[in-house]
């Protein structure tokens, strides 16, 4: 068998968003033709990991096999386990503001914070509890997890970074993330951070209808996040017998169980339900080559639906460096209201629609049917600007859209991070005269 948890790096990636995979650390291991023989080979254990219910539709079926070294079910009591910067939808205590909000990125730690510490929940909405909506959360850490692994029984979690490597350790084989990249880990998957060096960043999870990626309609069969870029681990585990605490997540809250031994001890895998990093940079970014911006749904990475045809539970979109050609048209994204609900943050430079004020690992909130846009000085730089074909090539900013208005956490409303004067991004256009 081969080292515990190490990769076997001259292998190619596994690739495929949802596509079924399988992976074996040992040769051998995977049964053939069938999932659940009467003795997996070297007296492994198989297991089935679903998703979604046994009778969804084959579609959006999503289940894999695991087998381990020991059963997931040998394990004690969970009991809580205390973490003052957690919360999950739906939120009593939230506050639901109709004022557009932005805040300062998060100091990294001063002392030693792993990732599962250094979480701190912005925003909710929906119900985890009902499988609807989303959160958002930011996170700021400086030491691996180690021995301890979480498993969120409330949401996929969409790891995005904005500075550091993360070396995500997943039942699936291990990932490495770095800015620029984003990782999805499904719920139900026990996964942890490690890192080492300061890392900060988003992860957003999803209570709705698993992430997949958007129709492409009269796009056509290519263009946006390509299947093929989705890479998912190969199987790798670990056999150390050494105590290590499984913490699970479930309404927000957080319980522990010590464990005799590493939970990474899957040695074999298949099926289409697995984790998956994506490099942004290989998003096919497509605009318009004749005039006006089009809708920021054209920039659709992942979306998770609702019940409701188009309108989405969650839409995590990117801004990606693009030429801009459009003529005879205002070309930074454009004074709106909207139904939907979105949060922005920022990986990488700036954003084109904000002179200041919104930072690397910061970000913004703009609520149901709150009036947002350009900045003053983005918006006269934009209307006395020569319409040469010009990049932005400045940055890299995300959004997650999502139909319900965000309620954010009391930590959210009362942090100093949260910016008081943001109203004065509006402030100074002079009326039009007619
Ligand atoms: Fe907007």
């Amino acid at each position: 068998m081969n080292a515990p948890g190490h990769p076997v790096a001259e292998r190619p990636p596994l690739s495929g968003f949802g596509n079924h995979l399988a992976s074996e650390a040992v040769p051998g291991v995977l049964p053939v033709g069938r999932n659940s023989p009467q003795r997996p080979a070297f007296g492994l254990y198989a297991e089935q990991l679903s998703g979604t219910a046994f009778t969804a539709p084959r579609a959006e079926n999503r289940r894999s096999w695991l087998y381990r070294l020991r059963p997931s079910a040998m394990h004690g009591r969970f009991t809580p386990l205390a973490h003052g910067g957690l919360a999950a939808p739906p939120l009593a205590d939230g506050v639901l503001d109709p004022n557009r909000q932005r805040w300062n990125p998060l100091p990294l730690p001063d002392h030693g914070v792993d990732w599962l510490d250094g979480l701190h929940t912005l925003l909710v909405n929906g119900s985890a509890e009902e499988g609807t909506g989303v959160s958002l959360h930011l996170y700021a850490c400086n030491r691996p997890m180690g021995r301890r692994a979480l498993v969120s029984a409330d949401g996929d979690m969409l790891l995005i970074p904005e500075q550091g490597m993360l070396h995500l350790v997943t039942e699936f084989g291990p990932l490495e993330v770095p800015p620029g990249h984003v990782a999805l880990v499904p719920r139900g998957v026990k996964f942890r951070v490690d890192v080492a060096s300061p890392a900060r960043g988003y992860a957003c999870e999803n209570h709705g209808e698993p992430f997949r990626l958007p129709e492409l309609g009269p796009i056509g069969a290519n263009g946006l996040a390509s299947p093929r870029d989705f890479e998912a681990p190969h199987a790798a585990f670990e056999e150390e017998e050494a105590p290590h605490s499984l913490v699970m997540k479930l309404g927000g809250r957080l319980f522990a169980t010590e464990l005799s031994h590493s939970p990474f001890d899957v040695v074999a895998w298949h099926g289409n339900l697995a984790p998956f990093r994506y490099d942004l940079a290989r998003f096919n970014t497509l605009g318009t080559v004749s005039f006006d911006h089009p809708d920021p749904s054209i920039f659709t990475v992942l979306t998770s639906p609702s019940a409701h045809p188009g309108t989405a539970n969650a839409d995590f979109v990117i801004f990606p460096p693009r030429w801009m050609v459009a003529e005879d048209t205002f070309r930074p994204p454009w004074f709106h209201r909207n139904v939907m609900s979105e949060y922005m943050g920022l990986i990488q430079g700036s954003y084109d629609a904000k002179e200041g004020g919104f930072l690397p690992g910061g970000g913004s909130l703009h609520n149901r049917m709150a009036a947002h846009g350009p900045d003053l000085a983005t918006w006269e730089k934009a209307t006395s600007a020569a319409l040469r074909p010009e990049k932005f090539d400045g940055g890299l900013a995300f959004m997650v859209e999502t139909l319900r208005p965000f309620r954010m956490t009391r930590w959210a409303f009362d942090t100093p991070l949260r910016q008081k004067d943001y109203d004065a991004a509006w402030a100074g256009f002079s009326a039009a005269r007619p």
